[in-house]
């Protein structure tokens, strides 16, 4: 059984990472702003001996009071699943500065202190071959420029550069990060998007699905357990050679090698 953190935790991907990973009767911290949806996530799971953890990573306070009650439950991580909060908030690529502060903060900065706060919690035994792996939920803006996601597509390639200085960094305490960068998933977050652009242009849910996915090789979005299996293989001994990578999630949508 291994320990693992997962951020964004009640949500469509993080509560799927969730269940799977519980079912393999590993022990997880529970993470996000919202209490009573991690206590009800909690409750849920198989397995008991699961903590849940508020953390708002917008807020330099509230992760400061995450990173105490982490420290306080003195618990080792095995892992952690990290998921900085959506950043395509504006899709303007020259907005105020004010904008860039916003989303700096709550897609980046935030994220990467509460990330700091695992990794003081992971102790893997270099003599004895142990390993701990971090997994960060990103988008495919971090491998191609998207139009309509204009700062996503710089705060995407910002968690790249860190996540491989951090990859060099860690591998010698046998620690890994590796991104995990997701095409459209089919929570319900994302199918209420497809289900207002249906209704913009006049189109059943079904047809507006089919037109969208008409340009990935696969024909089709992902689906929260999907992205389960794969998190769960990066943080297995899957990626025991592997670290510093961004692996696209994307049924071939992206086209570049
Ligand atoms: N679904 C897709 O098609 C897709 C595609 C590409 C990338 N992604 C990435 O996958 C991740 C999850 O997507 P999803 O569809 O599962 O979204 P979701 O259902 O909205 O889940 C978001 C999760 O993050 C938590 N959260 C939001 N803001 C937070 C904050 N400031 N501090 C701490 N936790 C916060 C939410 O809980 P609280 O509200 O309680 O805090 C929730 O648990 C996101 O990072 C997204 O960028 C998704």
């Amino acid at each position: 059984m291994s320990t693992f953190l997962i951020t964004g935790a009640s949500g469509g991907i993080g509560s799927a990472v969730s269940q799977r990973l519980a079912k393999s009767g590993h022990q997880l911290v529970l993470a996000a702003r919202d209490v009573d949806r991690l206590t009800t996530l909690q409750k849920s799971l198989p397995g008991d001996g699961h903590r849940v953890i508020a953390v708002d990573m917008a807020s330099d306070q509230s992760v400061a009071k995450f990173s105490e009650r982490l420290e306080s439950l003195d618990l080792e991580l095995d892992g952690a699943v990290l998921m900085p909060p959506q950043p395509h908030a504006a899709n303007d690529p020259l907005p105020d500065p004010e904008v860039w502060r916003t989303l700096f903060q709550s897609s980046f900065i935030g994220p990467l202190a509460t990330l700091k706060a695992a990794v003081s919690r992971m102790r893997p035994d270099v003599t004895r071959g142990q390993r701990a792996k971090i997994v960060i939920i990103s988008g495919i803006s971090s491998a191609q420029v998207l139009g309509h996601y204009a700062t996503s597509n710089v705060i995407r390639t910002a968690w790249l550069g860190e996540a491989k200085t951090l990859a060099f960094a860690l591998g010698d305490r046998n620690i890994h990060i590796n991104t995990l960068s997701l095409g459209g998933t089919l929570t319900p977050v994302y199918r209420d998007s497809i289900a207002r652009r249906a209704a913009a242009a006049g189109q059943s849910f079904d047809d507006r699905l089919e037109a969208e996915t008409d340009n990935v090789p696969l024909r089709k979005y992902g689906e929260p357990s999907e992205v389960a299996v794969a998190v769960e293989g990066l943080l297995s001994s899957f990626s025991d050679h592997m670290t510093g990578l961004n692996i696209l999630h994307d049924g071939g949508f992206t086209r570049a090698y």
